[in-house]
């Protein structure tokens, strides 16, 4: 009686195991064939599913975070943080194992992309090459971007702090996005302004640039004002001079009259 408990149990804990495995091959080739789609629809250079498996760098570095990731929250700190790490030796893709990715994310090119622990990236997003993720060094805990749906990063562009990427907006090449983006917007420069929402140009009337200064302006002022001044003391001190000079050749009988006027003795 004992024997056959113990059979049932064993039997019962193979087909649990078997279950989970077909489960999570399943789950994987789902994941697969997703990135591989959303590589197909989103670089017109691609050819092949053979190719995009084999020599697709950003496919890859996804691939290893699903994997990364399903540790990380399972609490395998340590393996977690190591699968991360050999994808990132050989992608060039950093990828925090924490990270919340969304389905269908491509990463194109690849190289020098880092997206931060905290991050997390809505479905149908494109990063390109240099997009940073991170954190300003400023916040804890939530410290890295949100990223809502179909989102893309241009090359070298970063997005810095906890801040919220709207849904279906574009980071331009090379931004630096410091603080939220709206929905449907377009981003661009350093920082980041929004130029374009819902396929209407943003008009940025004040000039960027070349904003007036008002401390200089007050200092021009100034300067206007004491050059003014100077003139007045100049002209008074030239009156004085001119007066002092001419005195002795003041005659004697005006002198003498001015003297009265001014009640000299
Ligand atoms: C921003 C981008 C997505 C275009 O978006 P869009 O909504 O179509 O915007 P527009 O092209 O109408 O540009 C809007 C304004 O932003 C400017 N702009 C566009 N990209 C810019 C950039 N990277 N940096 C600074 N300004 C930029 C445009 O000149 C335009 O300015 P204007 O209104 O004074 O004429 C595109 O320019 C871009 O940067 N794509 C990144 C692609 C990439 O990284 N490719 C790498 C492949 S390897």
């Amino acid at each position: 009686m004992k024997k056959k408990n113990l059979l049932e149990r064993i039997g019962g804990g193979i087909q649990r195991a078997e279950r989970r495995v077909a489960y999570a091959i399943l789950g994987a080739e789902r994941e697969v064939r997703e990135t591989v789609q959303a590589v197909r629809e989103r670089d017109p250079a691609a050819r092949n599913t053979a190719e995009i498996l084999l020599l697709y760098s950003g496919v890859h570095a996804i691939l290893a975070h699903r994997v990364a990731h399903k540790l990380q929250t399972n609490q395998h700190y340590f393996s977690a943080r190591a699968i991360s790490q050999v994808s990132r030796f050989v992608t060039g893709i950093e990828i925090h194992p924490g990270a919340t990715i969304g389905k269908n994310l491509f990463i194109d090119h690849g190289s020098g992309v880092v997206i931060g622990e905290t991050t997390e990236i809505g479905d149908n997003c494109t990063l390109y090459q240099g997009v940073t993720l991170g954190g300003t060094g400023k916040d804890v805990g939530k410290r890295h971007p949100t990223l809502g749906d179909n989102v893309m990063v241009g090359s070298g562009a970063k997005v810095l702090g906890p801040v919220k990427v709207g849904s279906n907006s574009k980071i331009a090449a090379n931004a630096v996005v410091l603080h939220p983006v709206p929905e449907n917007s377009t981003a661009v420069g350093i920082p980041a302004r929004v130029v374009r929402r819902d396929g209407v140009k943003v008009k940025n009337d004040l000039d960027q640039v070349h904003i007036p200064d008002p401390v200089a302006q007050q200092l021009n002022l100034m300067e206007q004002r004491i050059a003014a001044l100077q003139a007045q003391l100049d002209a008074l001190q030239k009156g004085s001079e001119t007066a002092t000079a001419i005195s002795p050749e003041i005659p004697e009988e005006n002198r003498q009259m001015q003297d009265i006027k001014e009640g000299n003795e």
